[in-house]
């Protein structure tokens, strides 16, 4: 239980005997800290509040995304295949080991998990003008559903509440200056993908897939879908492509061999990297503590290293095509937004 947690229990437990000064400290929870109370249990009141507080804010308090250099999604169009192991692992990569300032986002709205992966929990904090204040975890501020409700409360909100849950997670939560903010993506190519795709300024998209034929057809449909909505793919990952033995070190491609690079070779991509299946990324991912940390010098600790080495690659080619095109078009340089920090790839 966090400290925050803690001295909200002891405030409530000071306060039930003196109902008026209770009602009082409500209210004034609830202006700042409009989602105080948002729980999304079946048929619980809440859920509409969530819908209607979760609106995007005013433009001007759109500040969320402001100081945001890069949005990546994870994503896949298959359920199960890692997409919230490689979203956690690459965020924490990205700060720990190239020293970048990361956020990280659930969008999975029905089906949090990252804060069990980040091991982080309870209600947000508010800054004075209502946004969320994201708790922070191995260097990374996360933000998601998960923190708002019970372990074990089915979260069933139809499309648009969901897609408004988004948006207020993504706009309403301030995330000071970051160099990247990873999304972690909802399987399937529904509601929440294509609006996400349409209306965040996505920098690219990373599919997870495993080698097996049935999720690489996903695998396929999401990677169209993200170009169908005009996000660039940074390429694919090729998760639990082969498990070696650790009493033999035999290798054997349980899920199959070579499918993901088939696929990226059809649809001009690269694959970013190849995570073995490991039963380590298993258990600490459970345990709340990414491999990347709990195990920095292991092959799969490398894979994400190298997974997020390419992807900031290529986020600062695409920052410095940028350039090139503004100065092509006469912009001059001398403005802020450029290439910012050139970090190598070890
Ligand atoms: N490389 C790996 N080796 C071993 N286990 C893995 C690996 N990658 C992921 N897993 C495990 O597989 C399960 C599914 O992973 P994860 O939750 O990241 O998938 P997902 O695509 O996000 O699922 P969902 O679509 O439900 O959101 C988890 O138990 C996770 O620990
Ligand atoms: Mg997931």
């Amino acid at each position: 239980m966090t400290a925050s947690r803690l001295l909200m229990l002891a405030r409530s437990a000071r306060n039930a005997s003196c109902g008026s000064a209770r009602q009082q400290q409500q209210q004034q929870q609830q202006q700042q800290r409009p989602w105080a109370g948002w729980r999304g249990g079946v048929g619980a009141p809440s859920a509409a509040a969530f819908a209607t507080q979760a609106a995007a804010p005013a433009p001007a308090k759109r500040l969320g995304l402001a100081g945001v250099r890069h949005i990546v999604a994870i994503a896949s169009g298959k359920g199960g295949v890692g997409k919230s192991t490689v979203a956690a692992n690459v965020a924490v990569a990205l700060a720990t080991r190239l020293g970048l300032s990361v956020g990280l986002v659930d969008a999975d709205i029905h089906g949090p998990s990252l804060p069990t992966l980040m091991s982080l929990e309870g209600e947000p904090l508010a800054t004075p003008d209502g946004l969320m204040v994201p708790p922070e975890n191995y260097n990374v501020k996360m933000i998601s559903m998960g923190l708002f409700t019970e372990d074990d409360a089915p979260i069933i909100w139809r499309g648009p509440m969901a897609t408004k849950a988004l948006d207020k997670l993504m706009l309403g939560t301030d995330w000071g200056r970051l160099d990247v903010l990873v999304i972690d993506m909802p399987p399937g190519t529904g509601d929440t993908q294509i609006t996400l795709g349409q209306r965040m300024p996505l920098s690219g998209a990373v599919i997870v897939s495993t080698p097996q034929d049935i999720a690489l057809l996903d695998a396929r449909r999401g990677a169209q879908m993200f170009r169908r909505v005009r996000v660039p793919l940074l390429g694919l990952v090729d998760n639990m492509s082969h498990h070696s033995c650790p009493a033999c070190g035999h290798v054997e491609p349980i899920f199959g061999q070579g499918g993901v690079q088939r696929v990226a070779e059809e649809m001009g991509l690269e694959v970013l990297g190849q995570v073995p299946l490991d039963s380590a990324v298993r258990k600490h991912s459970d345990e709340g503590v990414p491999v990347v940390v709990a195990a920095p010098e292991s092959k799969s600790a490398a894979a994400y290293f190298q997974i997020a080495g390419r992807v900031w690659e290529k986020l600062q080619q695409a920052d410095e095509e940028a350039a090139r095109r503004r100065a092509a078009a006469g912009g001059g340089g001398g403005g802020g937004g450029g290439a910012g920090p050139k970090i190598t790839v070890g």
